[in-house]
């Protein structure tokens, strides 16, 4: 008999038939996320389960679905899963590094532009009808080229920003990350290691791309939007929970910094109104790894994760060691 797998979310129709050349395949294609009990209930029948960043893997889900071996997330990110509750019931949990890394970077990049140079704010301006003269200061926003870029959490993806920034914008870069990277990295990327207030303090535009755990929760909160330079902008890309939404709002409409580019928020696919007032801010609804190509390749390797696993006994790219 094939092992079972439950899809949580809509993905590719050629990556559903694959898998059902191997499993006993249940899938929620319906443009509605199931219930928080119909995912119990269905985890709980499945040997294995294909995941997005929305569908929770934690230690209650765990205790309720014994058959489970293997969930392959289809994201980079995994603050959806307990990774040591997994291990713990012997559970493997695999994401998708690498695929997305460039496509991401882009659209970091991109909303640093759109954020720093008010794309989103003049556009609905003009959509309005509201153009009616040429002004010397209509929309004037803040340098790209030659300012600084900050980033934090310098990893795969921090790395590929730090690399546009640098390389294509003659942008001096200032990085922040638990681990320094190695001096030949720093001298390709044109990067320096600073403090996180030291970034916060001196960066034009900061970039956020760090993982998301509880230990970085509003990690920017107001003490560190009070560094940042009045004109500055700040860019989330990574997960909400790093920003303290509120302190940014307040920053905001007191002009403290510039503006925002979010593509990321709290309470996801929620957004705090607060922020829906601001012009000054780019939301987007977290789309960053968003291409047809990217997002294939991920689904693609989310479910190679789940056919290696029950094939080789091994996973391609685990995030824990569980023992046979
Ligand atoms: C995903 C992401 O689209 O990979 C990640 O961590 O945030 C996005 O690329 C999202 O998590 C859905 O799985």
């Amino acid at each position: 008999m094939k092992p079972s797998i439950v899809v949580a979310r809509p993905i590719f129709p050629q990556v559903l038939e694959t898998l059902s050349k191997h499993f006993e395949v249940r899938s929620n294609q319906d443009d509605v996320p199931w219930t928080a009990q119909t995912w119990q209930a269905a985890l709980a029948a499945s040997d294995g389960a294909l995941t997005t960043g929305s569908d929770p893997v934690k230690a209650d889900l765990l205790a309720a679905s014994p058959k489970l071996r293997i969930c392959a997330n289809m994201a980079v990110g995994y603050n959806n899963f307990d990774v040591p509750a997994m291990t713990a019931a012997k559970v493997v949990a695999t994401n998708t590094p690498d695929v997305l890394t460039e496509t991401t970077a882009d659209f970091g990049f991109a909303l640093m532009m759109a954020t720093a140079r008010r794309m989103a704010e003049s556009e609905h301006f003009l959509r309005a009808g509201r153009w009616t003269e040429w002004r010397y200061d209509l929309f004037a926003g803040a340098e790209v080229h030659g300012a600084t870029l900050g980033i934090l959490g310098m990893g795969r993806i921090g790395q590929a920003i730090a690399r546009r920034g640098a390389l294509g914008f003659g942008m001096p870069v200032l990085y922040h990350n638990r681990s320094r990277l190695p001096a030949e990295t720093e001298q390709q990327l044109k990067a320096t290691w600073v403090s996180k207030e030291d970034l916060f303090r001196r960066a034009d535009h900061v970039v956020l791309v760090l993982p998301y755990s509880p230990a970085v929760h509003h990690i920017v909160g107001s003490a560190e939007l009070a560094l940042m330079k009045p004109t500055a902008t700040l860019v989330n890309i990574a997960r909400g929970g790093i920003v303290d939404e509120n302190a940014l709002i307040e920053a905001i409409r007191e002009r403290r910094i510039g503006a925002a580019g979010l593509d990321v928020f709290e309470g996801e696919p929620k957004v705090n109104p607060g922020l829906l007032q601001l012009e000054q801010v780019v939301l987007t609804p977290h789309i960053a790894s968003a291409t047809m190509a990217t997002r294939l390749k991920m689904a693609q390797l989310a479910a190679d994760n789940l056919i290696s696993f029950f094939t080789q006994g091994r996973a391609i790219t685990p995030l824990n060691e569980v023992p046979v």
